[in-house]
């Protein structure tokens, strides 16, 4: 499958915000589904050092810090290009570009289906300009291959509403193989010494990124 560029119904900065906020709702409910806040939340719990504060960038609405808060009584930031205009579970949301904005300190920053919407350089600058305010950045994707688009279009898509099934199939056609995406982030920390574990589910469902910066 080739890699699509054509834009996602969501990237138009017209939608209505009520709009975009149930839409966001949706996806929550697909990452439940598909476990990948579950992912995270193990993932986090397994850091090999304390984790005070986690950043999401990328955060739509906030719900995934909102289960990290929850779930592991940490202080939580959001960094999202389009911030919520209404923020209705009181995340702290800092309106930013990730690929070039400074973003906040944190332990550990997270980055859920958002590394599709970028291109290749972009993704280099969002892991660079990651590693200046974590030291451990966890990146979560779909990945490109007919078993995902297959399986979302027979079991989910009759389930959510017509711009969320349309933006997923999207997604998928957008989104990096697991080799292209592994040779942009071991370009983007080159010579800097971190270590980088890759990893794709069975069903190619999902792809995950975890970087960890070793200190000198
Ligand atoms: C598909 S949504 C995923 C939202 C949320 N992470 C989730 O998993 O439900 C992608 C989000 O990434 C945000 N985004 C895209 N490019 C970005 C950038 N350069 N900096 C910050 N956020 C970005 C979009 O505004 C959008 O809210």
């Amino acid at each position: 499958m080739q890699r699509s560029l054509a834009p996602e119904i969501m990237d138009d900065p017209q939608v209505p915000e009520h709009v975009r906020e149930r839409f966001h709702h949706q996806l929550g409910f697909i990452q439940r589904l598909l476990g990948t806040h579950r992912a995270v939340l193990d993932a986090l719990r397994s850091d090999a050092h304390p984790v005070r504060r986690v950043l999401d960038i990328g955060c739509g609405y906030g719900a995934l810090l909102d289960e990290i808060r929850r779930a592991l009584r940490v202080d939580v930031v959001g960094a999202e290009l389009r911030a919520p205009r209404c923020n209705d579970l009181g995340i702290p949301i800092i309106e930013a570009d990730a690929t070039r904005d400074r973003l906040p300190d944190a332990d550990v920053a997270v980055c859920v289906l958002v590394l599709h919407h970028l291109g290749e350089e972009e993704i280099v600058a969002l892991v660079r300009n990651a590693g200046r305010s974590v030291r451990r950045f966890i990146a979560m994707d779909l990945v490109r291959h007919w078993l995902p688009m297959a399986l979302f279009t027979a079991f989910l898509s009759p389930l959510l509403m017509r711009e969320v099934a349309a933006d997923g199939r999207q997604s998928i056609r957008r989104a990096y193989t697991a080799a292209e995406l592994r040779a942009i982030v071991e370009r983007a920390v080159a010579g800097t010494g971190a270590r980088v574990v890759h990893t794709v589910t069975p069903l190619r469902s999902r792809q995950t990124i975890d970087i960890v910066w070793v200190e000198a």
